[in-house]
């Protein structure tokens, strides 16, 4: 009897693949849009509604995943479409068969989770993996993430979240890219490609979602949900590119954000959802939202209770409600009441419908539910080996003078530090299924792997965040009997993530005092940072004689540092994210105007000039700065012409030598200056970036070409052009290159 319901699902769907296998894709699109028009004709409007409702899953440490058993009798009742945090094959397997079998059109639902940087196999925080500059590298990870989220059941990840990035105190930082809105861009097209594969239908690829649409980056005081207001220039230049990107890129969904945009919240944003996603850019796969961030209106003041909220945002071109409630509970009536059309209702169920298809659920809705897969493909010898190849190209060598890194042999090394054999903090935030407690690898393993035991000592000096100084005493005299110490301090894992904001920048709790307790030893230090944002580390930079940002480098996190440590990998990451000096700089990021009075370092007795009374302009260290434990040298800049026009692009050259002694990698970056614009334009923009690897000694010529259409961007009226006018170009291995020339826009 309930067999018979989804027959004709499965018959109709068997008719479309046959008759269509040799067809090319806009034929299976139209048989796609066939066999959902003919299943929304058989829905009721309660069906539909039922479509766009999304329910999480809770988990008990005893039984696993679970679901409010309301939520289970709703989707008995074909009331719910998909549920998010359901893990594990044989649970979602279960929650697929009541909605195959018990509902009356055996609808498959759709499973969501926060695979944002790996699913068992944990990846470094995506901020980390953006300073890699890897793309290849950042789309395998998120192809690894992918394959093991299938494993368990997932078919539909909440990732990537491309916000751009520009205040370190906001803990959402460690889930995106960084500040760049090019680099940002070209990651978020990577992650999408690397999560959804060549089909969604293939059983180790998922639907990426990506978000949080829009502007949520630019919460006010980086305070998490708080309100946004900005120009549209700021919008559609900086913000909204890597949506786009993301897009383009094929991304099949889309998550708004919690955010208010100039007044009115991205839940409810009807220019941000339906005139720039559908109209403009034409996207046809489905809106979500954030978690209840339908009934936030009402304490945004915007919507007066739920119902009101409910109906702002299916009119405003909200698809699918995550958490809310307030599509079950009042869609059907604002439909009666002629608040809410049918047709919005038909056209939400239409694009949720159609990525269920896209995924192959309706073909197989046990697809992603497979129990061996489960056992074989996760936490696998080469994801954790991808794992750790990532989280060394992840790393950034802030600071090394005297060639303290890397670790010479022979050398007594005390391993001091809150971090030092940690296993937990070390996966970051939003670290999925990750094991935090005995499959990561701490820096301490590794490095007794890499080196052996015999000359390591360890002390974990004091704790992340407490007052208690009682280990210092015992690190101390570890630190003096050692010939080099190395320091691995940080924050908590949670102190980045959402609803992570910090007001304080500097190393928590007492981890400075340890730091000016152990220099006073004299003995060299390397300090090791593991923490999800950029710090303020002004002590450090001046007193430690080496400083590697390890980011939270994930399950391999600890191999991958004594990789880096050891010199077995030559550090090659940059900055995606500018680290202030102070607190009070922020947002400080290199792609910022100039101003009418723009500060002159050589005329600082210029009174008028842009600045802070108590500290310089400068960040701490800028973006694109990362060193190596070679050196590069760059020259012989040319330009193909000193113009660049529609039809002749611009041929960029510079010759690269790896003038030290180790083989490495250097990040070759270029950037443009428009001089003078329509509108005003940043001092700098990046326009693009090769990962060169030369052998000691070896040279190499770098081209690059750049287009007129490399010079775009939107207008005062919103129009993407580009203008005729000098610009500058600068080349090097950060964004403070001072290698620089001009050419004109013809
Ligand atoms: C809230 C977060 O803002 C979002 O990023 C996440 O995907 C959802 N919760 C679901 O967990």
């Amino acid at each position: 009897m309930k067999l018979k319901r989804i027959t004709p699902l499965i018959f109709c769907f068997c008719l479309t693949i046959l008759s269509g296998c040799t067809k090319k894709s806009d034929t299976a699109d139209s048989e796609m849009d066939r066999f959902i028009d003919d299943l929304l004709s058989r829905m009721t409007l309660d069906e539909k509604i039922g479509q766009t409702v999304l329910y999480t899953s809770g988990y008990d440490v005893i039984t696993g995943p679970t679901v409010d058993p309301d939520y289970k009798e709703y989707l008995k009742k074909g009331m719910v479409g998909g549920i998010f945090n359901a893990v594990g094959a044989d649970y979602t397997r279960s929650l697929q068969k009541i909605a195959v079998e018990e509902t009356r059109l055996g609808i498959p639902l759709i499973f969501g989770y926060d695979v944002i940087h790996g699913q068992r196999t944990i990846f470094p925080i995506p901020l980390a993996e953006s300073c890699s500059w890897d793309l290849e590298a950042m789309e395998r990870s998120a192809k690894i993430a992918a394959s093991e989220a299938t494993a368990e059941g997932v078919n539909w990840i909440y990732a990537p979240m491309v916000d751009i990035s520009r205040d370190p105190r906001w803990g959402r930082v460690a889930e995106g890219a960084g500040e760049d809105v090019y680099l940002g861009s070209l990651i978020a097209a990577a992650r999408v490609k690397g999560f959804q594969g060549n089909s969604l239908k293939d059983k180790n690829t998922v639907v990426a979602c990506v978000k949080h649409y829009a502007a949520y980056g630019a919460t006010m005081a980086g305070r998490d949900y708080n309100t946004v207001d900005m120009s549209l220039n700021e919008l559609w230049n900086t913000y909204l590119p890597p949506f786009k990107a993301a897009l383009d890129a094929g991304c099949g969904t889309i998550m708004t954000s919690f955010n208010d945009l100039n007044g009115i919240p991205a839940t409810g944003n009807n220019y941000l959802l339906k005139e720039i996603l559908r109209d403009r850019w034409n996207f046809n796969g489905f809106v979500v939202t954030d978690y209840t961030s339908i009934n936030e209106m009402i304490p945004h003041g915007y919507a007066k209770d739920e119902k009101h909220s409910a109906e702002i945002a299916m009119n405003a071109g909200v698809n699918m409600d995550m958490q809310g409630g307030v599509y079950m509970n009042h869609l059907k009536t604002l439909v009666e009441e002629g608040k809410v059309s049918e047709k919005e209702i038909t056209e939400a169920a239409r694009a949720i419908l159609r990525i269920k298809y896209k995924l192959g659920l309706f073909e197989d809705p046990y697809r992603y539910c497979d129990t061996d897969r489960e056992k074989t493909d996760i936490l696998t010898v080469e994801n954790k080996e991808a794992a750790r190849d990532i989280a060394r190209k992840s790393m950034v060598l802030l600071k090394n003078d005297n060639q303290t890194l890397p670790l010479k042999e022979d050398k007594r090394i005390a391993l001091i530090g809150p971090l030092a054999k940690d296993q937990y903090e070390i996966l970051g935030c939003w670290s999925a299924m990750g094991n935090r407690d005995t499959i990561p690898v701490s820096v301490y393993e590794g490095l007794v792997d890499a080196i052996g035991e015999n000359r390591i000592s360890y002390a974990k000096g004091c704790d992340i965040q407490s007052e208690d100084t009682k280990g210092f005493n015992e690190a101390v005299k570890m630190a003096s009997a050692a010939d080099v110490v190395v320091m691995v301090m940080g924050e908590y894992h949670n102190m980045s993530g959402e609803n992570n904001s910090r007001t304080d920048l500097s190393l928590p709790g007492v981890q400075l005092d340890l730091l000016k307790a152990i220099k006073k030893t004299g003995k060299p230090i390397v300090l090791v940072l593991m923490n999800g944002r950029p710090l303020t580390i002004n002590w450090e930079k001046e007193n430690m004689d080496a400083i590697l940002e390890a980011w939270f480098p994930g399950t391999m996190g600890g191999a991958a540092i004594a990789d880096v440590l050891t010199g077995k990998y030559n550090p090659s990451g940059k900055l995606t994210m500018t680290f202030p000096q102070r607190v009070g700089q922020i947002p400080l990021f290199y792609n910022h105007k100039n101003t009418g009075r723009p500060f002159d370092p050589n005329d600082p007795q210029f009174a008028y000039g842009s600045k802070y009374w108590d500290v310089s302009n400068d960040p701490l260290y800028p973006f694109g700065h990362g060193l190596s434990y070679t050196t590069f040298s760059y020259s012989d800049l040319t330009l193909s012409s000193k113009e660049i026009t529609s039809t002749n692009p611009l041929k960029i050259s510079i010759k690269l030598t790896n003038t030290g002694k180790y083989d490495g990698e250097e990040v070759v970056q270029l950037y443009t200056r428009d001089l003078v614009g329509s509108i005003t334009r940043p001092v700098k923009e990046l326009k693009g970036f090769k990962k060169v690897f030369l052998k000691a000694g070896e040279s190499q010529n770098i081209e690059f070409t750049l287009t007129v259409d490399d010079l775009r961007f939107y207008n005062a009226n919103l129009k993407y052009d580009y203008e005729p006018g000098d610009f500058h170009l600068f080349v090097g291995g950060s964004s403070d290159t001072k290698i620089k020339t001009g050419f004109v826009l013809e």
